[in-house]
């Protein structure tokens, strides 16, 4: 079914962060706590453990509200840079920042990743880990040939977005053409990681409805060689709930390890 694409007015408009939590992130209700999570914490553990990703600054791209996936980036990278599109999201970023009472708690996915690196016990001063870690909350623009402009970013060792593209890339062309843009963001060896879902047509937060990119699995790791990266690692699942098929329609998940060549 062909759905309306969503403009970045409607994003302007439409996305609330707290909807957002409350439809995929809340313990127990959201749609993608559990699988997707389960997804990112472990396949991010791996990278920046046993699979050696570390460095100086990170750049996370297109955050949205959230911060699950900077969990294990936050050990080994001394300066991470996040970022979203829109204000909002970035106003809820800072109030987890700044310990607000208000911000959206993330204390499973913060035990999640303690225990994924065999201590429990260790959640709050993981939490202190990333709040010291993070030391900008930019605007970012997926669209822009310099996704940061009038902002000028020393390019980094590793540049990380979860579940963010599909959001204003409109097909696979336009998906290839940010990967190109990202790579004047990317250190000559650095590390492009891109987690998140396949097959997908649409995703409501709250009741508002978003367009999304249709990922297929066949074009993707295409995409990111005709962008210039060399995959390193790329994995598939598939959506075992599919139980809320009607809040979002997304199939499966990939992750993309590349590299930007030396
Ligand atoms: C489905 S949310 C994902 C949020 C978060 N990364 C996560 O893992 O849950 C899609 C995100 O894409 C962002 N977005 C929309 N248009 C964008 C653009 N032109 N450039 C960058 N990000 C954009 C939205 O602000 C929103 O945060």
């Amino acid at each position: 079914m062909e759905t309306p694409f969503s403009s970045q007015q409607s994003y302007i408009d439409d996305f609330s962060a707290s909807d957002y939590f409350q439809t995929y992130y809340k313990e127990g209700e959201g749609v993608i706590c559990g699988e997707w999570t389960d997804f990112v914490l472990r396949n991010l553990h791996e990278t920046f453990t046993t699979g050696g990703v570390k460095g100086d600054t990170l750049i996370d791209f297109g955050a949205g509200p959230t911060i699950y996936h900077l969990l294990s980036a936050c050990e080994v990278f001394d300066k991470i840079i996040t970022s979203d599109f829109l204000e909002q999201n970035r106003a809820a970023l800072q109030k987890w920042l700044k310990k607000d009472p208000d911000a959206f708690d993330w204390t499973a996915a913060i035990k999640r990743v303690c225990e994924l690196e065999g201590d429990g016990d260790n959640y709050e001063k993981k939490a202190e880990t990333l709040r010291s870690k993070v030391k900008e909350v930019l605007k970012c623009d997926a669209l822009k040939t310099k996704p940061f402009d009038p902002v000028v970013l020393q390019p980094a060792d590793c540049l990380l977005t979860c579940l963010c593209l599909e959001a204003p890339c409109k097909d696979i062309k336009s998906f290839c053409n940010v990967l190109k843009n990202f790579k004047d963001l990317i250190k000559p060896g650095g590390h492009l990681l891109i987690l998140s879902i396949l097959d997908a047509t649409f995703y409501y937060v709250g009741n508002r409805y978003f367009s999304s990119m249709t990922t297929r699995k066949e074009e993707l790791e295409e995409a990111f060689k005709e962008a210039g990266y060399e995959i390193e690692k790329a994995i598939y699942a598939p959506r075992n709930d599919q139980s809320r098929m009607d809040v979002c329609d997304y199939r499966g998940y990939y992750y993309i390890c590349a590299r930007k060549p030396k």
